[in-house]
């Protein structure tokens, strides 16, 4: 049962890197926990949830609103949940963003875990501590920072993942790269998907160094106010557009690597645009896109890296390291409506 403890500014995480489910009985006594899953997860692997008590949610993004916690709340009320209850969520960033909001306001707060399902989660959303749900089409508007205790890592997840999960998992995989590990960069250039998902032992060592990068980036600067901002790569004209135009997260945010390594050569000298966009569809991603620039901008301006009249935006400097440069708003329409 090897686990690596990482510290946050108010709480630590253990990390069970290579796990297995069955580490969670030894983690958590079942009597004192409540799980929260979807169908599709319940569906697909009943029997693991036999003596655990589950709240089994709808899936999808459009399930990420108040309305379900509010939900999950009246649930928790009706098992007895106290401040001793940890809950646990398995699944992907949906799950996962909604367990810990949900367990960070339960009764002003009570223990939460993770055991991610796909890609995405097990690299990206489920580390960081930042949880929440989204507002109309604004993704993440209502949330908190809080860390889970602890993250568990079941490879078996991923049998059973869809293609398009696999997609929307490498998309924040080559955002890491972009911003902060050029050699990962030539990794992935040299890789495939198809490699990847063969290969159980590779793809944990990818899901390992990919989880690292972020809970590194998180320690420096839990609560956003520098090197965290580079984690939103491809992320401010990606929120934008996904829940818009309904596109997965990794789908959005590749499109948003690509306009922001274009702004990049326009405002930073950035060479390798081509690069970028070259690895994104090689990964099966999209990248050069028709969007309403008008509606994209309005959303924009709600957008939480928005400080006053200027946008935090990400751009890369080179492959392999990303800054945060300030963008007045109204340069920011100009070279967005010129796209
Ligand atoms: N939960 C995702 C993050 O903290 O970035």
């Amino acid at each position: 049962m090897n686990s690596v403890t990482y510290k946050f500014s108010n709480a630590s995480t253990q990390y069970y890197f290579a796990s297995g489910f069955a580490t969670l009985k030894r983690l958590v006594d079942p009597k004192n926990a409540i799980i929260i899953t979807d169908d599709n997860i319940f569906n697909a692997q009943t029997s693991r949830f036999k003596g655990w008590n589950t709240i089994v949610l709808k899936p999808g993004e459009e399930y990420k609103v108040q309305a379900t916690v509010d939900s999950i709340i009246e649930q928790l009320i009706a098992a007895g949940a106290d401040r001793k209850t940890t809950l646990i969520g398995i699944g992907g960033g949906v799950i996962t963003d909604i367990t810990g909001y949900t367990a960070s306001v339960y009764m002003r707060g009570i223990s939460f875990g993770f055991l991610p399902t796909t890609v995405l989660a097990m690299v990206d959303a489920g580390i960081g501590g930042k949880n929440g749900v989204d507002v109309g089409v604004y993704k993440n508007l209502v949330g908190t920072i809080r860390q889970p205790g602890f993250i568990l890592y079941d490879h078996n997840f991923l049998n059973s993942l869809p293609d398009s999960e696999w997609t929307n998992g490498f998309a924040e995989i080559i955002k890491h790269a972009c911003i902060k590990d050029a050699a990962m960069f030539k990794e992935l250039q040299a890789g495939s998907l198809l490699k990847y998902r063969k290969s159980r032992k590779l793809m944990e060592e990818l899901i390992r160094r990919n989880a690292l990068i972020k809970i590194k980036v998180v320690q420096k600067d839990e609560f956003e106010k520098g090197d965290r901002r580079l984690l939103n790569f491809g992320h401010t004209l990606g929120h934008a557009l996904e829940n818009q135009y309904e596109l997965s997260h990794g789908q959005a945010i590749s499109i948003g690597m690509t306009y922001a390594s274009q702004i990049s050569a326009q405002l930073k000298g950035f060479r390798d645009t081509e690069k970028v966009v070259h690895v994104l569809e090689q990964y099966g991603l999209p990248t050069y896109a028709e969007f309403d620039k008008k509606k994209v901008l309005e959303v924009l301006k709600m957008d939480k890296k928005r400080e006053r009249k200027e946008m935090n935006f990400v751009l890369l400097d080179k492959i392999g390291k990303g800054v945060v440069y300030p963008i007045p708003l109204t340069t920011l329409e100009k070279i967005i409506s010129a796209l």
